[in-house]
């Protein structure tokens, strides 16, 4: 069966392709600082410089991934990172699963796995226009058919599997734009939930280079993670300076 992708939807999209930028997510604050039209979807077939989280870099090798910057103006006042980022990574792994069969969990907040090994990576920004309005920039990338990933992540990281980059660029946007127009009713937190992967299980997280096992929860509709240490007491986490590992058995 073909993939049907929503034009209606795109129409309204102001889209930039490059062969090769630093990173979409730079290219988007650039582009945003020179008045570009919102929303707005900039995609690259190779990144010099991609970036991830906690300032680590993203591996974005020629034609074997996706790599796109989504950008909107914010509408509301209750759209923060934790919550938005919760969000892109539910809209990257309905479109992923509708494009491959396979179905990615998702590891806190912002990673998606396939076989316990990162396939995708989403990266929340958020920077204030010339006129004074904050824009969300939501940038996700995806290993379609990476390989030969560089030594230090090459035992985690893994790809999907061969599908069109501009059909799943299309398809995440599609699920982007619709989320984020309920993101008031939170949803799509359901799907966080049903499809987290350490819900339940022993997990190892650094804050402040401190590392403690606790056992997550519950994740609330904000997005944020309930963990239980092991004296039993519970805490909320929120903050995005978190590194989540998943205990080896063993
Ligand atoms: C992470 O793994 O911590 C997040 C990775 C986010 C990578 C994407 S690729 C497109 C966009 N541009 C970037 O420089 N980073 C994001």
């Amino acid at each position: 069966m073909g993939i049907i992708i929503d034009k209606n939807i795109l129409k309204f999209i102001n889209i930039l392709r490059f062969p090769l930028i630093d990173s979409t997510n730079l290219e988007a604050k650039r582009q945003i600082m020179l008045g570009a039209k919102m929303p707005m979807l900039i995609i690259a077939d190779e990144q010099s410089n991609g970036r991830g989280r906690l300032g680590r870099s993203f591996y974005s090798p020629k034609d074997t991934g996706l790599y796109m910057s989504y950008c909107y103006k914010l509408s509301n006042d209750i759209a923060d990172n934790l919550c938005v980022t919760a969000l892109a990574a539910v809209a990257t792994a309905k479109a992923i699963e509708k494009l491959s069969n396979k179905a990615p969990l998702i590891k806190w907040v912002n990673d998606l796995y396939l076989e316990d090994k990162k396939v995708a990576g989403i990266l929340t920004e958020a920077i204030t226009d010339n006129e004074g309005n904050t824009v969300i920039i939501i940038g996700i990338g995806v290993n379609i058919t990476t390989e030969d990933f560089p030594p230090e992540i090459k035992s985690i990281a893994a790809s999907i599997g061969e599908i069109s980059a501009e059909k799943l660029a299309f398809l995440i946007t599609e699920n982007l734009s619709r989320l984020i127009d309920a993101l008031p009713d939170r949803s799509f937190m359901d799907y966080y939930r049903e499809r987290s992967l350490v819900l339940g299980k022993e997990v190892q997280f650094t804050f402040n280079s401190v590392t403690k096992v606790v056992t997550p929860t519950g994740i609330d509709d904000n997005g944020a993670l309930k963990i239980k240490l092991q004296d039993g007491s519970e805490q909320l986490l929120s903050t995005g300076e978190i590194t989540l590992r998943i205990k080896n058995n063993p």
